[in-house]
């Protein structure tokens, strides 16, 4: 079994080898880290650092970040000419690449994953995830946390470390955990973070400055333009690499006539980003607040992410937490690492004996997770006609959890009741997200019959429903918040059709 990073910039494979130590797959092409980019080229589909390149010849038919729209039924990708596909799809493609990849390097099948989401990704963007495994053709075993899965690859070859704050920044997301490792248990206290807020957002802020500039010198605005936008961007980036380096970088801009040279300084890149930095040190401050603890009580800081090697980044995180962070070599490949950590602790599971469970000073890996986000149900305020939202299941509930809550029918005869989900934690309805809804049917019964609302969370963070008619004790039916958010499994079989008969390479 293989522990799979999807990243949103960039994707990473690993797997426990012989000696049980995590090692990266490198790809067909001999890297360690693969760029999460499809490029539609007619009948041949190309993931990777070519299709990367591809984006500023053909924007249009060049689909990156795709984690970002993972679990929104609405997005569809549509190539020039005009097929589409939705985000699992794209994933599945990606998947399908680095399974691909995987057995050549391995030399054998691959069928069975574990592939990591971001702490905060919610029910939707999970089953999402594990959709377009299947798509792939891999059977997904678990979706593991990503800073679980960094403090897993850290932790698995360390005894007793004690408190351990994770900073999380990827290309797409942040993640901001705190975990409790002694020996082998590894337990998750508390987890928050911003789904959209990543690498992309300091190159979006990198590519306005160096926009301003070029405009500022008589050129063109490169944003007008799907491949002038796709060549910035591809520029930012490199630029942005360069200034983790160096106190300046140059980029070479040629669009509508004019070539400029632009030179950006690191002082200028960090004043143009250091909101972004300042959102993540309140989002973790705010996080260490919520679980009733003080900067004290974490013992050590692990970064991981590509973007956590931003000097500002480290600079702040260091000042914040008045500790020198951590990191492992290639701050990218940890959570792939963990990933495989995971996916041998299963395989033993599965194996009856015959693999042993990874250890760490002789005790065996186990890994708690707690939920990333409150869900609940909307429910009339007594006696009004306004909504408010009830919490179920809170966040940084250990997982797998489950909870139940009374609620009362409000009229005589009232034969239908509305169970509206809700993600997030606020007793104001407007403060919450309705992810799902669902009418069940109850027997008619005077105005305050008790239904009792159970909210299931399992290992994977999906959730399922229960809705109790206390008057018969009989279940009124149970649905799942996939129903709306993701495909039904015929849309999937069709989809695995339709990305089994693409040639990927
Ligand atoms: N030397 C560097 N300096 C600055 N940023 C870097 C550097 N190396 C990588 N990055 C950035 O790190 C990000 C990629 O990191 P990583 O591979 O951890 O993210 P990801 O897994 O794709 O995203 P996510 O975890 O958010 O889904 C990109 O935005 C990339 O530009
Ligand atoms: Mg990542």
């Amino acid at each position: 079994m293989i522990g799979i990073d999807l990243g949103t910039t960039y994707s990473a494979v690993a797997v426990v080898d012989r000696s049980g130590r995590p090692e990266i797959l490198p790809n067909a092409e001999g890297q360690r880290i693969t760029p999460s980019v499809v490029f539609f080229s007619g009948d041949a589909v190309l993931v990777g650092a070519v299709a990367k390149r591809s984006a500023a010849v053909a924007p249009l038919d060049t689909v990156q970040f795709v984690k970002r729209a993972m679990g929104d039924p609405a997005w569809r990708f549509e190539t020039v000419s005009g097929q589409q596909f939705r985000p699992e799809e794209i994933s599945a493609i990606i998947l399908r690449r680095l399974k691909e990849d995987a057995e050549a390097y391995l030399g054998e099948p691959v069928t069975d994953a574990v592939i990591t989401v971001p702490a905060y990704f919610d029910d939707g963007a999970r089953r999402a995830t594990q959709d377009a495994g299947a798509i792939a053709g891999l059977t997904v075993h678990r979706v593991l946390n990503e800073p679980t899965a960094a403090a897993l690859a850290y932790g698995a070859n360390r005894p007793t470390v004690g408190t351990v704050l994770v900073y999380d920044l990827g290309g797409g997301t942040f993640d901001v955990t705190i975990m409790r490792i002694a020996d082998g248990e590894f337990e998750t206290v508390a987890t928050s973070g911003d789904r959209n807020l990543g690498g992309f957002e300091w190159d979006n802020a990198l590519m306005r400055l160096i926009n301003e500039r070029f405009r500022a010198a008589g050129g063109p605005d490169l944003l007008d333009d799907d491949r002038t936008e796709a060549d910035l961007r591809d520029r930012a980036e490199w630029a942005k690499h360069a200034l983790t380096m160096m106190p300046a970088a140059r980029v070479v801009i040629s669009a509508g006539g004019s070539t400029q040279t632009i030179e950006i300084t690191r002082a200028e890149f960090e004043d143009v980003t250091s909101h972004l930095v300042s959102r993540t040190r309140d989002i973790a401050e705010i996080l260490i607040e919520d679980a009733g603890l003080v900067w004290s009580d974490i013992d050590r800081v692990l970064l991981a992410g590509g973007s956590t090697r931003m000097p500002a980044v480290r600079a702040m995180v260091a000042k914040m937490s008045r500790r020198v962070a951590e990191s492992a070599v290639n701050p990218d490949e940890i959570v792939a690492l963990g990933a495989a950590v995971q996916a041998q602790v299963l395989t033993a599971e599965h194996s009856d004996g015959a693999v042993p469970r990874p250890r760490v000073n002789g005790v065996p890996i186990t890994i708690r997770d707690v939920t990333s986000q409150g869900l609940g149900t909307l429910a009339r305020i007594e006696g009004t006609s306004r909504m408010e939202n009830v919490v179920i299941v809170a966040p940084n509930t250990p997982i797998p959890a489950s909870n139940s809550e009374l609620f009362q029918t409000v009229v005589d005869n009232q034969t239908s009741l509305l169970v509206q989900v809700t993600q997030g934690d606020d007793r104001d309805a407007a403060y919450v997200k309705v992810i799902g809804e669902r009418e069940l049917s109850i027997p008619p019964y005077p105005a305050g019959a008790l239904v009792s609302v159970a909210f299931a969370y399992d290992f994977d963070q999906t959730v399922s429903i229960e809705l109790t008619d206390l008057t018969s004790h009989r279940s009124l039916g149970t649905f799942e918040v996939s129903d709306v958010a993701n495909m039904t499994p015929a849309e999937r079989d069709r989809a695995t059709r339709k990305i089994h008969e693409l040639e990927v390479s």
